[in-house]
């Protein structure tokens, strides 16, 4: 695997590989990989591409600066993962180097920041939309894969990627869980083990409205949700909801023709976590 630490050396990178007769996938990761990253690799493998990951820990998407302080940075084992699925590249940039005559711009995000994490991190998707954004002005690939744990997130870079007309394809992964249902994060890796142990009672709530929803109404399903997340007093809930698959407004009826996304936020201890299910509408 190659190792590119220089904005011009990606993109020669990405050039010489396309003269080689190569697609180029790609995969925006912070670091601290864990099986979901690896996932998104394999699929841009399996999907034929040469594939680059980067490794950025991104200072314009962060409004707490603790969080920015703690979080996880470990490269040797990130880049060992790499190998090991076949990456054909890891990007490092430097911040200097990624951002060198840089001016964020404020990007149009519809209602889509609105809801959910949007008012609890002021600034957050502005500042992902922009490093996504400058990432692939190196990168240039022909499709970039998201997880969908990060819902709101994958919806946000659908849409300006829409919008704008972005010629890279966004491509969505499924979250992978461990067995108890825990979706993997980067941060899980900062639970001591009591919140560990904890921690699976938000898909445990995900999943008792999953199975009620579109038979029981909405305002019955969150409540039943709540009382899960209010039987575990290690776990303080920011919110618990249900959203239109499209534009992530919190629904008060079901649809009668799309799914619905259940999400939810949740701390344990110092640590934030978020989580979401796909509601299938059985009529739709
Ligand atoms: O999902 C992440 O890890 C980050 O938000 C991303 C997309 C790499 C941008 O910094």
């Amino acid at each position: 695997m190659d190792i590119i630490r220089n904005t011009n050396a990606i993109s020669e990178w990405g050039a010489s590989r396309r003269r080689q007769g190569s697609t180029i996938g790609f995969v925006p990761t912070m670091g601290a990989l864990h099986q979901g990253h690896l996932d998104l690799i394999r699929q841009a493998k399996s999907d034929g591409h040469s594939v680059v990951c980067s490794i950025f820990v991104n200072p314009l998407q962060f409004n707490d600066p603790n969080d920015l302080a703690n979080y996880p940075v470990r490269i040797e084992e990130d880049r060992r993962l790499l190998e090991k699925v076949g990456c054909d590249a890891l990007f490092l940039p430097e911040r200097e180097n990624l951002f060198k005559g840089f001016e964020p711009e404020r990007f149009d995000l519809g209602s889509l920041d609105e809801f959910w994490e949007g008012p609890i991190r002021p600034g957050h998707f502005q500042g992902v939309v922009n490093v996504v954004q400058r990432l692939f002005s190196f990168v240039r690939p022909d499709k970039a894969y998201f997880g969908e744990k990060d819902r709101q997130q994958l919806t946000i870079i659908q849409w300006v990627a829409k919008q704008r007309r972005w010629p890279e394809s966004i491509i969505p992964c499924p979250t992978v869980r461990e067995n108890d249902g825990l979706a993997l994060s980067s941060r899980n890796l900062r639970l001591n083990q009591l919140e560990r142990d904890a921690a699976p009672v938000l898909f445990q709530a995900l999943t008792t409205i999953a199975n009620n929803a579109f038979d029981t109404p909405v305002a019955v399903c969150l409540a039943m949700g709540r009382s899960i997340m209010e039987k575990e007093p290690l776990t303080s809930l920011e919110y618990l909801g249900i959203a239109h698959p499209e534009t992530l407004e919190p629904l008060r009826a079901w649809p009668s023709s799309v799914g619905a996304i259940a999400l939810i936020a949740a701390r344990l201890g110092s640590v934030r976590l978020i989580d979401n299910l796909f509601l299938s509408n059985p009529r739709a």
